[in-house]
Formats: C-alpha cells, structure tokens, sequence
C-alpha cells in the first residue's frame, strides 16, 4: 500500500505489520543451519509429506501433534517451523509463542521456497525430472534489498549471473563451489537505487556482460534485443524487452522462470519516474508480455523487502501476482496509469548520481 509522502521517514520504508508472525527467509536460515549454533528445525508437515525430502537435522512434528511434544522443545534456543509453503508453519509459530516459546520463527515460503533459493539439492513439489539440471541460486541482500540470481546448467557446467551487486565476492564463491563457468553477466536494465556489480565480476571472471540494446551504458557490452536468447549448456536465457520501468528494461526468461528486474515486483511495480521509465510503457510490458504467461510461472523479482516497501518474500508466480499485485489491480489502464504517477514519495537525491556511476562503468 502507497503512503502520502509525509507520512514516511524514508521513501522506501514501511512500518512493520502489528501481530505479524516473525519469518525466517531461506538464505537466513541456510547460513544459521551453518553456523556455531544452529537453530532446532521443525518439519510440522504430515509424515508422508517428508518423503520427497526435507531440511537438513531437522525433526518431524506434524501440526497436529505439537502439543504432546511441547515438553521436548528448549525455550531458550531459536525454534523455525516449516512445511511446505509456510501457512501451517505461521499457524505453528502462532501456537508456540502463546505457549512460551518465544524464539520462534516459520521458514518464509517453507520448504519449497528454500529448494527454490537457498538449496537447490532439495527436492521440490511439482519439479519434473528435467528441473533437476537446472540450477538456481538467489542471493539476497538484506542492506539494498536487492536480489541477484546465479543459473547454471548442472550437466554442462555453465552458468549465468543476473543483476550481480557491487561486491562480486558471493558469486565468486558460489561459482568456485560448484565448478562453474560463467558464460554470461546480464543487466535487467540500469539500476538508480544501488551500484551494480557487473564490471567488478567481469573483471574477475571475463564473462561477457549483456544489456538491453535501449541501454546508454558506455562500457563494452553486447546488446539484446527481443527474442534473443543466451545459451548457457543446454539451457538459455531467453529475452523479452518490457521498457517502463526504465527504457532499456528486459525480463530474462529461463524455462517457467522469469528474472523481472523491478517491471513486475511481489505486490508491486517498479516506479517510473526514477530515471528514464514511462507508465504506459510499463502498462503494455505488464499486459502484453508478462501478464500473458501462465499463471505457474516463476516470477524472481530485483528487489523485495522493507527498504523498498515490499514483501519480505522472494519469489512469486504470474497467477499470484494477477490476483493479488496493487499495480496489476488498478481495475482500467487509466488508473494503472494514476496510480503510477501520483502519490509517490520525491525521488532520492543520490539516484541519479548512482545511474551516471552505473552507466560509467
Ligand atoms: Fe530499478
């Protein structure tokens, strides 16, 4: 929900919701499982569910049997429920902290969330058997609420890297951990709120760096146009030009996943007036591109959480967005176009030094 200027501190923050269950998101809870002191795991899923696979020393309580085992569970350790997409976890959070457990959290979009980004050696519902080739890594950054992807074709070893941040360090390890060769670092369009990490990877790796053919960048880069595709193995990234948020935006699509960049945000649209974008540009991106998928596809957005007044989920689908997305629920063009041109927050002050940055280099 928008908020008149004046009523926000930061134009990007929004106040946390009163009575909301505290959430752990899968990259969260990927490095806590790795670290000294782990938190206690609970699957709170029915035991024919953990067939096709579960978190890593975690334990089985279903939902229903929580209250017989009350007694098992330490008070003073951090507990995180979960099941398979997070709502009987929250309904697990919700029983234990009115009964004393205080260090609760449920594990944000459940297990098939953390499959999709944390750890994708964990099995997923409804993955046919050819996913199991393709793999995904989110990296989130809680201090831009950016979030960048790392593709790989497992049988090939190749791999792709989208909106990489300024510090090429995690990308680095995450391809030295897996063996792979970076083919390819793509831009989804010149970002205003952050500094983009492209050149810095490029200088480590080499791997050629892809834009929009609508981009001003003045560093060496190849340029895509619509349809295009970058091949990675076996796999491509395939390219559709959805301009609005800014002029050279693309969406990268890789099988049922789309790499939206800020045109399509979880709740949201990116805002059009922080640099070259145009409203009704992104009105026919959304309706005649991207609102065209099918509903199951994959929707992996560039930003999510407070710092930019969004969901503090990272990953979405097409049909959960058509029904449930303030932009995409304007109810007519003329008011998607309103609502993207009224009411918002002034624009930062730094952003159009970090544009001229990010163009520069
Ligand atoms: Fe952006």
């Amino acid at each position: 929900m928008r908020t008149a200027p004046t009523d926000l501190p930061h134009p990007y923050i929004r106040p946390e919701r009163a009575g909301a269950v505290p959430l752990i998101g899968p990259a969260e809870l990927k490095a806590l499982l790795e670290g000294p002191e782990p938190p206690v795991v609970i699957d709170v899923r029915a035991p024919a569910e953990r067939l096709l696979g579960h978190l890593p020393r975690d334990r089985s309580i279903p939902l229903a049997e929580l209250p017989r085992h009350l007694d098992e569970l330490p008070r003073d350790r951090p507990l995180v429920t979960y099941d398979q997409f997070g709502s009987d976890a929250r309904r697990a959070v919700d029983y234990l902290r009115g009964r004393g457990f205080f260090l609760t959290a449920a594990l944000e979009g459940g297990i098939d969330d953390y499959a999709r980004i944390a750890d994708p050696e964990i099995a997923r519902y409804g993955a046919d058997a050819r996913d199991g080739t393709l793999w995904l890594r989110q990296f989130p950054r809680a201090d831009t609420g950016c979030l960048a992807y790392l593709l790989g074709d497992r049988s090939a070893g190749k791999a792709v890297v989208i909106d990489p941040g300024r510090d090429p360090e995690p990308y680095l390890a995450a391809l030295s951990e897996g063996g792979w060769d970076l083919v390819a670092i793509v831009e989804t369009h010149t970002h205003a709120d952050h500094l983009a990490g492209h050149s810095p990877l490029h200088a480590k790796t080499d791997a050629p760096i892809f834009l929009s053919r609508s981009s001003p960048a003045l560093y060496p880069h190849r340029a895509l146009a619509e349809a295009d595709a970058i091949p990675f193995g076996s796999e491509e990234v395939a390219v559709l030009e959805t301009p609005g948020h800014t002029k050279d935006h693309l969406t990268l699509r890789v099988r049922d996943k789309i790499f939206s960049g800020d045109t399509l945000l979880i709740g949201a649209c990116g805002r059009t007036d922080l640099g070259d974008g145009n409203p009704e540009l992104l009105y026919e991106s959304l309706t005649e591109k991207l609102l065209r998928l099918p509903d199951t596809t994959e929707v992996y957005p560039a930003h999510f959480g407070r710092r930019h007044a969004l969901v503090e989920r990272y990953c979405s689908t097409v049909g959960f967005e058509r029904a449930t997305n303030e932009a995409l629920n304007q109810g007519s063009r003329a008011a998607f176009l309103a609502y993207m041109t009224e009411g918002w927050p002034p624009k930062p002050a730094e952003f159009d030094r970090i544009v001229a940055e990010n163009l520069r280099a």
